[in-house]
């Protein structure tokens, strides 16, 4: 098969960032082509420049989803970093719930929290252990955790949260995973308690989310490095519009939001840096 280069080269960059936001140069035409290959052979195509015009004069979403699902990088594990674990469990939820008691008087407290690209549903599971292992039962509260990723591959895997040995031993202790995962096959299964408290969608970042409602804390980690920076301008300004104005923007180590976007000051806790709605 002929690398894939030139003309051809560029409109699948172009493609791939209309769909998915994701900003690709032409160096990373090795990149496509790995990650595109498996789909172009199940589809029966010689060549990418094939694929290309199939994918493009299929009338319905099927071949797209499915070059969605082949592009995307869907790298994740278990408290991924750490910090953003502990901060959520040592300052963000406690300072929340503080606040919403005061507020809101008796009654349940309502948290909600969101994992946008949330992949294959790790985040979301660490965020869950966090909530359990912090309220118990959670009776009291009234949990909203929403986990949303582009692939509907991604999703249905965190859905099903079902994860291998070596999914489980990335990043979760054997007293975590005795605790909330069961065995499931040759690997574990997230157990019923906590796969009920999270909710998963496929969305697009790209796109308008206002739909959602508004969220307390928002984890949008590992996604936004992806993007041209107007993509991130624009991400980051549509989640400071579904953000409580006392909420919180958690990001990855590698990101930046604060000189992009100054809807948001940067607060400090600890080693990690999250985000707040400037007043
Ligand atoms: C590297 S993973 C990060 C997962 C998790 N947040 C973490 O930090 O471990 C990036 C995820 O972003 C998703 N993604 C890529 N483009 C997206 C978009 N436009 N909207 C929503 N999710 C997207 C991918 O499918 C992938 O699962």
């Amino acid at each position: 098969m002929t690398a894939l280069a030139g003309e051809e080269l560029r409109a699948w960059l172009r493609y791939i960032h209309s769909i998915t936001g994701i900003h690709l140069d032409e160096s990373k035409s090795y990149l496509i082509e790995n990650r595109l290959s498996g789909l172009r052979e199940a589809e029966g195509c010689a060549t990418l420049g094939e694929l290309y015009y199939r994918v493009r004069s299929d009338r319905g979403t099927t071949l797209r989803r499915k070059v969605i699902d082949a592009i995307t990088t869907g790298e994740t594990y278990f408290f991924r970093d750490q910090n953003p674990f502990e901060l959520l469990r040592h300052k963000l939820l406690p300072e929340l719930i503080d606040r919403r008691s005061r507020e809101l008087g008796p009654g349940a407290v309502p948290l909600r929290i969101w994992s946008a690209a949330c992949s294959t549903g790790q985040e979301v599971y660490s965020i869950a252990i966090v909530l359990r292992e912090l309220l118990d039962d959670g009776s009291g509260y009234r949990i909203r955790l929403l986990g949303t990723d582009i692939s509907d591959q991604a999703v249905s895997r965190a859905s099903y949260g079902t994860f291998s040995n070596f999914e489980v031993e990335r990043g979760l202790s054997g007293d975590k995973r005795d605790r909330h995962f069961a065995r499931h096959g040759d690997g574990w299964r997230v157990r019923d308690e906590l796969r009920a408290m999270a909710v998963f969608r496929t969305m697009n970042l790209m796109e308008d989310f206002a739909c959602l409602g508004r969220f307390d804390i928002i984890f949008c980690r590992n996604i936004a490095i992806y993007f041209k920076e107007e993509d991130r301008v624009a991400l980051f300004k549509r989640i400071a519009r579904v953000m409580e104005p006392d909420g919180a923007l958690v990001i990855g180590s590698m990101e930046a939001v604060a000189t992009l976007c100054p809807e948001f000051e940067p607060k400090r806790y600890h080693r990690t840096v999250f985000y707040a709605l400037r007043t």
